[in-house]
């Protein structure tokens, strides 16, 4: 106990240079810890992930919480080959993709309501934006209750939503049809090595209480960036040529950087050609 309490309090310390209070009579000190401590994992070994453990861990993320019940989120395994060839060769940048022995995709599922309301004989006019919001969402929470189930039995992840870039090649190689999108993917393995811990944004720009306040934002990312460089400090500085050099390259910097260049502007289009509203 005291060792988990311990764990805890140091990971929370390096993730939000913050020291928190942890009840050594607290139940469920060491799920804390691995909440702690946990990231994100990209160098896997050789030994494969079998089938029924896979699946174990599917269903323990489909018992996810589910918007008023209506499990829109769906899972595709890749194992296969040849397919798993032509996601990782859109994503040349990412090699862990093809690493991985399993590559997940976590699917937003719009159409399977609709098609209940249909084999009920009902009407269904809800075919807006929320339809697609709330498939998302539940994905999004299926996708985090893989991670905390895999990572709990001692497998490492990686989710991928880079494979958004190529949304419409990726629906064509998974065979999506309308209303079914993918979330983000998912590299599954056994750690070949334990990644660093990334520090996060402060508590005091996080977490509200009461009501929303912003409080001295430039403050805190100047505070944050300078914490987050003592342990993660960039190797890399993006679009030099665009930018220059900068004396000092925070994490602020780098997402301004990134930002500062159009994000998979063509996802829109990709999401209403799946059939989907989003008025
Ligand atoms: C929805 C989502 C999508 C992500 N997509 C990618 C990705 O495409 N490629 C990648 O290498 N990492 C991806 N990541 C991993 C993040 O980069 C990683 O979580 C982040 O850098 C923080 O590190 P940590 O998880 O170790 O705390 C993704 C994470 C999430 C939650």
């Amino acid at each position: 106990m005291e060792e988990a309490v311990q764990n805890i309090q140091d990971a929370l310390l390096k993730r939000f240079g913050e020291r928190f209070a942890v009840d050594a009579m607290l139940p469920g000190l060491g799920e804390l810890a691995r909440l702690a401590e946990r990231r994100v994992c990209r160098s896997y070994t050789k030994r494969d992930v079998p089938p029924d453990l896979l699946r174990l861990m599917c269903a323990c993320a489909l018992s996810a919480p589910s918007k008023s019940d209506l499990q829109q989120a769906d899972i595709l395994i890749v194992r296969e080959n040849d397919r798993r060839a032509k996601i990782a060769d859109l994503l040349p940048a990412m090699p862990w993709l093809r690493d991985a022995p399993v590559f997940l995709v976590f699917l937003a599922n719009g159409r399977r309501v609709p098609q209940v309301s249909r084999l009920r004989g009902k009407p269904f006019p809800n075919d807006h934006l929320d339809l697609f919001f709330n498939a998302t969402v539940d994905a999004a929470i299926v996708l985090a209750t893989f991670l905390r189930a895999a990572e709990a039995a001692g497998l490492g992840c990686c989710p991928i939503s880079v494979i958004r870039d190529h949304a419409r090649a990726v629906a064509e190689l998974l065979e999506l049809p309308e209303k079914v999108v993918p979330v983000a993917g998912m590299c599954v393995g056994w750690p070949a090595e334990q990644g660093a811990l990334s520090p996060r944004l402060s508590l005091a720009t996080t977490l509200h209480e009461e009501r929303f306040a912003e409080g001295d934002l430039a403050g805190e990312i100047d505070a944050y960036d300078r914490r987050r460089a003592e342990t993660r400090p960039y190797r890399n500085q993006r679009d030099v040529a665009r930018f220059g050099r900068a004396e000092f390259y925070g994490w602020s910097e780098d997402k301004a950087r990134q930002y500062a260049v159009p994000q998979r502007a063509d996802f829109g289009g990709f999401v209403r050609a799946q059939g989907f509203h989003l008025d």
